[in-house]
């Protein structure tokens, strides 16, 4: 019964100029593995799902990238959304529908752009939070030990019990900066994945309770999907969705919450910093791909084409990456600078 949801249609802007609104970041090899984010996701659940149980939702201009990254999808199970809704549309539209094909279906749903350094130790935390999710009616997630007052992840308080799987007190998505740090002092929270476990029944409960509209929605498309009208279903529904994370729309709002804590060398790969961070670096602290002569480079990170050759003196502490028509040269410690890039660079078309 375990059916894996991939969610794949975000734009990841702050990786610019890398990730772009026509090819983002999950479908690159951002590792240099020969594997793109989206492939590794797949694999990561192999032992877990068999491959007709895997569910991409996407954007309908994705559709490509992701046929000839998975080949062995078939059309039913790549979901197609018309406009960007945020991922409570996206996780409706997937479980709502796979809860028509199996009504027991017990269901992982996981962001494509993540990596999981730790495989052996995150099938085992996914193991347990399925068998926790097919006892009952519960929304399963998994914690992260917090590292810094990051305010762009989920905050979970939990219960500090002995048991392997801690009852979550509160569940709150990107708290301010003050706050994040008192998260963080108390000692009582970590952060959340972004991957969530739970049966078809229980997340259409959790919809009907907390998010009405959304469910009355997918609901209606009962008698439609997995036949020919489910696209002109979806392209219409979608005008009417509210935009909303799964974070506001429900698991800050449900009391059924729970959370598997593991050590699975988890990073949501937000920012170039955060790619430096994880990357093994050389002599002199540099992360590079691509082809280099460095005099003086230190403490900075070089993604560029393999078919040129890039010279640099002495920077320390830089981004500098190029894709397709764009190079980009950043302090790494002013990041937060990419997306007014793109927002002016869109601009500029
Ligand atoms: N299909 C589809 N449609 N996918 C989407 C959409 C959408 O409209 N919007 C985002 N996604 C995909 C993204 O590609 C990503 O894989 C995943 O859904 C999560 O969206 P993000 O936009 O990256 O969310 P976030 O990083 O701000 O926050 C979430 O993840 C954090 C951990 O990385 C939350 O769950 C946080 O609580 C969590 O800490
Ligand atoms: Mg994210």
């Amino acid at each position: 019964n375990n059916y894996v949801v991939i969610m794949a249609g975000g734009v990841g802007t702050r990786f610019w100029p890398f990730s772009r609104t026509n090819n983002p970041k999950q479908f690159h090899d951002v590792l240099g593995t020969g594997r793109t984010l989206l492939q590794q996701t797949a694999d990561r659940f192999e032992d877990i799902c068999p491959n007709e149980n895997i569910f991409i939702v996407t954007s309908t201009d994705y559709i490509d990238l992701i046929k000839s990254q998975l080949p062995f999808l078939s059309d039913s199970q790549i979901l197609a959304e018309p406009i960007r809704r945020n991922t409570a549309p996206c996780v409706a539209y997937a479980c709502y529908k796979i809860a028509k094909r199996n009504p027991d279906a017990n269901i992982v749903v996981a962001p494509a752009d993540h990596i999981i350094l730790k495989e052996k130790e995150f099938e085992k935390r996914i193991n347990i939070a399925l068998e926790t999710s097919a006892k009952g009616d519960v929304l399963v997630t998994l914690g992260i030990t917090p590292t810094r007052p990051d305010t762009g992840y989920g905050y979970i308080q939990y219960d500090q019990s002995e048991t392997e799987v801690k009852k979550v007190k509160t569940f709150r998505e990107k708290p301010d900066l003050a706050l994040a740090k008192t998260f963080l002092e108390s000692g009582d929270y970590v952060w959340n994945a972004g991957i969530f476990i739970w049966t078809a029944n229980a997340i259409k409960k959790a919809f009907s309770k907390n998010s009405p509209i959304v469910h009355s929605i997918f609901e209606s498309g009962n008698d439609i999907y997995f036949t020919d009208k489910e696209t002109d279903f979806i392209n219409n529904i979608y005008q009417n969705c509210e935009s909303i994370s799964i974070d506001y729309a429900i698991m800050e709002k449900a009391d059924n919450v729970f959370t598997v804590l593991g050590n699975i060398g988890w990073s949501d790969l937000g920012t170039w910093k955060s790619l430096y961070e994880v990357s093994d670096k050389d002599e002199d602290a540099n992360v590079i791909d691509g082809a280099t002569m460095l005099y003086g480079v230190k403490n900075s990170i070089v993604k560029t084409p393999k078919d040129r050759l890039v010279v640099i003196q002495g920077l320390d502490g830089y981004i500098v990456a190029e894709y397709d028509n764009v190079l980009m040269i950043c302090e790494k410690e002013q990041e937060q600078f990419v997306k007014n890039f793109v927002a002016d660079a869109t601009k500029k078309g």
